[in-house]
């Protein structure tokens, strides 16, 4: 759409703001296939690229591991684990090889940081990053799909990290487990707004 072009589909609906308030992640073990196709997925990720971002600089990359590339994550895990945890014994290493394997579609997410920004410091930029993997649950939400963000110490470990390609100053957020519910997603009972608002009346 041209920037001069008017918007239409701003008005916020009671249908909205009701999906927005029900958002919910399933858990992982509970997604199963179909996950969307690789056209699909970028159908979605396209609901990302409307995130809030500080100078424009699109921080976010997406990694799509599906099919045989998770039992590659799983092999990637279970090394990373073995040089964390050298003792760890089968049953630890088959629980955590089992993880990348709960859902048919994994998308690992990393902010990559532009250094030295004379305006947008790294924080602001993960912060946008975090802002397009809203977006996406929302988008996927929204397309019928269940979805969790997961990180968990292998988000950050250098062995995992570099397995996937990213880089030292690069800023994991987190890995989007994406497929279809296997059961009815319940509701869940979401804490008052009202306890997390104040007004500053401090006088300076
Ligand atoms: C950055 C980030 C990382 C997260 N990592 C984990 C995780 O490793 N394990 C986990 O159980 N939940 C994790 N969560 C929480 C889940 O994404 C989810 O919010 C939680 O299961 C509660 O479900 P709800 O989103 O429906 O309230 C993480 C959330 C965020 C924002």
């Amino acid at each position: 759409m041209p920037e001069t072009e008017i918007r239409t589909e701003t008005a916020v609906t009671a249908d909205i703001l009701d999906f927005l308030t029900g958002r919910k992640s399933v858990k992982a073990q509970l997604l199963g296939d179909p996950a969307p196709d690789d056209e699909e997925l970028e159908a979605l990720l396209t609901a990302a690229m409307s995130a809030p971002d500080h100078g424009a600089i699109r921080p976010w990359r997406f990694l799509s591991i599906r099919g045989d590339a998770r039992n590659r994550l799983a092999d990637l895990f279970e090394k990373a684990l073995k040089l964390r945890e050298p003792e760890a014994d089968d049953d630890a290493v088959a629980k955590f090889r089992s993880k990348p394997l709960r859902s048919p579609l994994i998308v690992a997410v990393v902010a990559e940081i532009t250094e030295n920004h004379p305006k947008v410091p790294p924080v602001e930029q993960v912060v946008a990053t975090s802002c397009a993997v809203q977006h996406l649950l929302l988008a996927c939400e929204a397309s019928g799909y269940g979805v969790v963000l997961l990180t968990g110490w292998p988000a950050f470990d250098d062995t995992v990290r570099a397995g996937l390609g990213f880089s030292e100053k690069d800023v994991t957020v987190g890995f989007v487990y994406i497929g279809t519910p296997t059961e009815p997603v319940r509701k869940k009972v979401r804490p008052e707004a009202s306890k997390y608002l104040s007004s500053w009346t401090k006088p300076v």
